[in-house]
């Protein structure tokens, strides 16, 4: 059977509307404890704290909101009254009266993944009551309802919900929600979504071999899961690597004992390397001072949200020390290279970047920006080598430097 694909020009309205997702999303921190004073809280804080002017925009409902479990057969799909008692829509032009963009949650089957109504049959009429209400992204999540489905069947669903959405009138990001099933990566962009999940859900762990071949994926996993995967990666369409776990510190709605800060840091730095939306999984009113600190650098940001919109792979050896040490690197449109140099392994380690062996270069002589320590040190001709403790990456920036060229340190 051939399936008719988003008509390219439409699908581009809505990639220049907004290319990157980066914002808040209420399910691994909340589950379907969510109402309106949460989410009214959580935009107050991300407008006043800090986060918004960082770049954090989207505040994302995720299951939960609707009123009614079961099978949308026999149950419409409406706000929860007592947990929503304004509706959705006072909901969504008060996230803009603050600068913010709202999302919202369904799913194609008859009930969501935690039981709640869907929208299988009535797909374009739900899109064009989010859109009336003023929703800026939708997480459309087949991942329980097509688990198991052929993957044409999976692209179909995916379709419906992308043509609805467009018929809307409403930019609305589309995130085709799959965990990680059926090939998304390969087909999704081009059935209209602007992200699709890489893998299973995200567990509060660095590296937990415990949850390995169970439903949940540690930070590696998931890196491991997309290294091969930053092809289909560009401006306006994304590998999803799933929420961020900073400030959950072991309070998931999932499994996950937390990380140290370090993990922390690694975990969103290697999201912005691989270019994956960034969304806070936590509760943003109790992030403290070193979870502010991660979520805000806005050096580590600007390699997320660079306009050639590349996501890193590991270059080079790329794996000394019996794969602990793996060396991660994009390049920037300003010609400059982000890199990762990432000790997957708990033992300190000196970590080194070569421009000809890593990132195939001939560079006489170069720059490095050390993006956590806010320090450009060289020029230097040789590799350069770093001391990096046991789960840290180094994220680093390399500059050629040009003889005779006025060009002023980053
Ligand atoms: C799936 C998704 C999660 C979340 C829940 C909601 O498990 O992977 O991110 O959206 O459904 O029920």
């Amino acid at each position: 059977m051939q399936y008719q694909r988003v008509p390219r020009q439409t699908y581009l309205v809505i990639i220049l509307v907004i290319l990157w997702v980066v914002g808040w999303s209420s399910w691994n921190g909340f589950g379907p404890n969510i109402n309106e004073t949460l989410l009214r809280d959580t935009i107050d804080t991300i407008a006043s704290n800090g986060l918004k002017e960082a770049g954090f925009v989207f505040v994302n409902l995720d299951d939960g909101w609707q009123r009614y479990p079961g099978n949308r057969l026999d149950n419409p799909l409406e706000a929860d009254p007592v947990k929503f008692p304004s509706g959705i829509k006072a909901l969504a032009d008060y996230a803009h009266s603050k600068g913010l963009k709202l999302g919202i949650y369904s799913g194609p089957g008859q009930t969501t993944c935690a039981g709640y109504t869907g929208s299988q049959g009535h797909e374009e009429e739900d899109a064009r009551m989010f859109a009336s209400w003023g929703i800026d992204h939708l997480k459309y999540d087949s991942c329980c309802a097509y688990q198991f489905a052929p993957k044409s069947v999976v692209q179909q669903v995916v379709l419906t919900m992308s043509q609805s959405l467009l018929a809307s009138g409403r930019p609305i990001v589309f995130h085709a929600c799959h965990c990680g099933w059926a090939d998304s990566w390969e087909w999704a962009a081009q059935y209209g979504a602007n992200q699709w999940r890489i893998g299973q859900d995200i567990s509060d762990d660095f590296d937990y071999p415990g949850n390995r071949m169970k439903y949940f994926f540690d930070v590696l996993d998931l890196l491991d899961r997309g290294n091969s995967l930053a092809q289909f990666a560009g401006p306006g369409h994304w590998n999803d690597y799933d929420m961020l776990i900073i400030g959950l510190n072991g309070k998931s709605q999932h499994v996950g004992a937390g990380c140290s800060n370090v993990e922390y840091r690694t975990h969103f730095s290697m999201w912005a390397m691989v270019a994956s939306p960034l969304l806070i999984g936590s509760d943003v009113r109790t992030l403290n001072a070193d979870s502010m600190e991660t979520l805000t650098n806005p050096e580590i940001i600007a390699i997320s949200q660079d306009p050639l919109g590349q996501a890193a792979v590991t270059v080079g050896v790329g794996d000394q020390d019996g794969g602990n040490l793996q060396v991660y690197a994009k390049q920037m449109e300003d010609g400059s290279y982000a890199v990762a140099l990432l000790n997957r392994g708990g033992v300190t380690a000196d970590m080194s970047i070569s421009v000809e062996r890593d990132l195939t270069e001939a560079w006489d002589q170069y720059t490095v920006r050390d993006v956590w320590k806010h320090e450009t040190t060289g020029p230097y001709d040789k590799p350069y080598m770093v001391e990096v403790i046991g789960h840290e990456a180094k994220i680093l920036r390399l500059y050629q430097v040009i003889p005779n060229a006025t060009m002023p340190l980053p």
